[in-house]
């Protein structure tokens, strides 16, 4: 059954994928390419973030004893790090909040990835939920993050002109967003 595209793999095999934009970032000086691997990050986590908002949450709620209150806890997390990520959208590679933002951010999604993965949240999802159901709401996450670009459109440019500009352009965070949830981007 475990074929790695079952919720719980789906999700784990992302934990995996963010801690390794962290090894990225720490292994670099350079302000522009820490800049975009930021961006990348940035994309990645907020897909993650509203995929299992759209999924794994709403399951979580409904076979959990302790359900509810286990997913305001996670949701609560979720809004802590997009205020984070946000103001760290805003912040060139070598402003010198840059990086104690980032610790920040890290420090918050290892925190996550912890207790997701051991002892609340996948174990017991895994033993309530049916294999069939498990699988299911892992195709559900795959098509959903499809939706979503993990770059930013090199076509969309980062700062408009200031003339022409009409009310903030969105960021990354919430472009992915409006992507996965059916919302105009525009
Ligand atoms: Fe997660």
């Amino acid at each position: 059954m475990a074929d790695g595209t079952d919720m719980v793999s789906v999700l784990v095999t992302d934990h995996e994928e963010i801690k390794e934009f962290f090894r990225q970032i720490e292994s670099t000086s350079d302000p522009e390419e820490r800049r975009a691997i930021a961006d990348r990050l940035t994309a990645e986590v907020a897909r993650h973030s509203v995929a299992e908002e759209m999924f794994l949450y709403p399951a979580a709620r409904k076979v959990l004893p302790d359900g509810d209150a286990l997913v305001d806890e996670e949701i609560e997390e979720h809004d802590e790090a997009e205020r984070l990520f946000k103001r760290w959208e805003d912040m060139a590679g070598d402003d010198p909040e840059f990086l104690p933002t980032y610790q920040k951010i890290r420090d918050g999604l290892l925190h996550h990835i912890d207790e997701e993965e051991e002892p609340k949240l996948f174990p017991q999802m895994q033993a309530a939920l049916s294999p069939e159901d498990q699988q299911d709401l892992g195709d559900k996450l795959t098509k959903a993050k499809k939706l979503a670009p993990t770059r930013p459109h090199p076509s969309m440019p980062k700062e408009p002109p200031g003339d022409m500009l009409v009310g903030v352009p969105l960021g990354v965070f919430d472009r992915v967003r409006d992507l996965m949830s059916g919302r105009p981007t525009d």
